[in-house]
Order: C-alpha cells, then sequence, then structure tokens
C-alpha cells in the first residue's frame, strides 16, 4: 500500500519559506509524486474563513488557539488526510508547530492546553497522532526577517508584532525541534535564496528517497 508523504514548512514571518515552497513541489512531482500544496491557517472553504477572522481580528489567546485548532480539523478531514490515503506528497505552508511557536511561544499560552487540542484535533481512528513526517524550519534572526518585511506587503496581525515576539517564537520552534528532533530539518534561512533552496532540495531529495519514492 502507498502511504503519502506529509511535509510542512515553518518559520517567523520573513523567513523566505513561501519562496521555496514551489521547487519543492516540482522536486516531488520529479520523482513521481502527486502533489496537494495547502496551507494554514486555509486550506478549505471554512477554514479560509476562519484565517480571515484569526489573522485580523484581536481576540482572546484561547479563542485563537481553538480556531487556529477548528481550522485545522477541518482542513485535516477534508483535504490532508484523503491525500495521504491516495499516497500523496501534501505540502503544507505551516501546520501545528505554527501554533506552539505563535500561540505557545508568541503569546505565552499554556503549552499544555496546546498539547491537549493537538492530540484531540490530530487524532487518527487507531489512537496514534497525525504529524508531519517532514518539517522544513526556517530559522532566522528576528532582526533579519524585520528588515525583509519592512519592505514587504501591508502587514497582518501577527507580522505587525514587534522583534521580540518574534524572539519567542523562534524559542517555540526551538522546543518543538527539541520535543520531536526526528521530524524536524533546520534550515538556516539567513544564506542566500540559493543556498537555502539548494539545502531545502536536499533534505527533501533525501527524504523522498528514504521514503522509496
Ligand atoms: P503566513 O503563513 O505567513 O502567510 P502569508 O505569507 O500569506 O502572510 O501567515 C499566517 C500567519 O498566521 C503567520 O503570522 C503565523 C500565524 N499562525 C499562527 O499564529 N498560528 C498558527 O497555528 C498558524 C498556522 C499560523
Amino acid at each position: 500500500m502507498t502511504r503519502g508523504t506529509f511535509i510542512t514548512f515553518e518559520g517567523i514571518d520573513g523567513a523566505g519559506k513561501s519562496t521555496h515552497i514551489e521547487r519543492v513541489a516540482q522536486l516531488c512531482r520529479e520523482a513521481g509524486r502527486a502533489v496537494v500544496r495547502t496551507r494554514e491557517p486555509g486550506g478549505t472553504p471554512v477554514s479560509e474563513k476562519l484565517r480571515e477572522l484569526v489573522l485580523h481580528e484581536p481576540m482572546d489567546a484561547l479563542t485563537e488557539a481553538l480556531l487556529m485548532f477548528a481550522a485545522r480539523r477541518e482542513h485535516l478531514v477534508q483535504v490532508i488526510e484523503p491525500a495521504l490515503a491516495r499516497g500523496d506528497v501534501v505540502l503544507c505552508d505551516r501546520f501545528t508547530d505554527a501554533t506552539f511557536a505563535y500561540q505557545g511561544g508568541g503569546r505565552g499560552f499554556d503549552w499544555q492546553v496546546l498539547a491537549q487540542l493537538e492530540s484531540m484535533v490530530q487524532a487518527l481512528p487507531d489512537g496514534a497522532l497525525r504529524q508531519p513526517d517532514l518539517t522544513v524550519w526556517f530559522d532566522l534572526d528576528p532582526h533579519i526577517a524585520a528588515e525583509r518585511l519592512a519592505s514587504a506587503r501591508v502587514p497582518d496581525k501577527f507580522e505587525s508584532q514587534p522583534a521580540d515576539f518574534f524572539a519567542a517564537v523562534r524559542a517555540g520552534y526551538a522546543k518543538r525541534q527539541a520535543e520531536m528532533p526526528d521530524r524536524f530539518a533546520r534550515i538556516d534561512a539567513a544564506q542566500s535564496m540559493d543556498a537555502v533552496g539548494a539545502n531545502v532540495s536536499r533534505v527533501v531529495g533525501a527524504w523522498l528517497g528514504r521514503d522509496g519514492a
């Protein structure tokens, strides 16, 4: 039985991850795999509506965490699990590590409550938890990220946070990596675009090889 491959992309705002996802999609297609590209919060009509709310309206920290996980549940049920069951590669721009990093690290919301929500929302029928097979973490100093963002678009609720918020988000990612080191690949996102791209291709290529693709 073919089983799909679930790859997520993470990092603070301005780390540049989005630019590299298309390259990974091409790499996967060249390896003969069907690819589903998606994002969080979002990825279904309901989840995209929740994204609009959560990225633009001020709200209580638990409400924010619940909406992230509500959007995620819908996304898992409607898109991610069916794609993995077909044997596709799912490339997801952010997933649960972002909730631990932003709501847990950045906002200082209770890590254990997030873990409870994770175990409820990502439970599989056999009792295991759905987790990414591989998480590519674009790690970058928040001051460099802020410089990159300054020249970009109108910031959303998170992008307009100060550098110390992003330092806490970064620490949240580091804590998640320490908890689940096997699935994390940390990429130094301060390098040139080409160097980062080459590293990402190497990591994903090695993983696809290991996966027998
Ligand atoms: P992002 O992925 O950067 O999309 P875009 O590049 O289109 O702006 O934006 C999503 C924002 O949502 C980002 O600031 C991180 C935040 N976020 C959370 O706070 N918690 C989460 O669980 C997720 C998935 C995202």
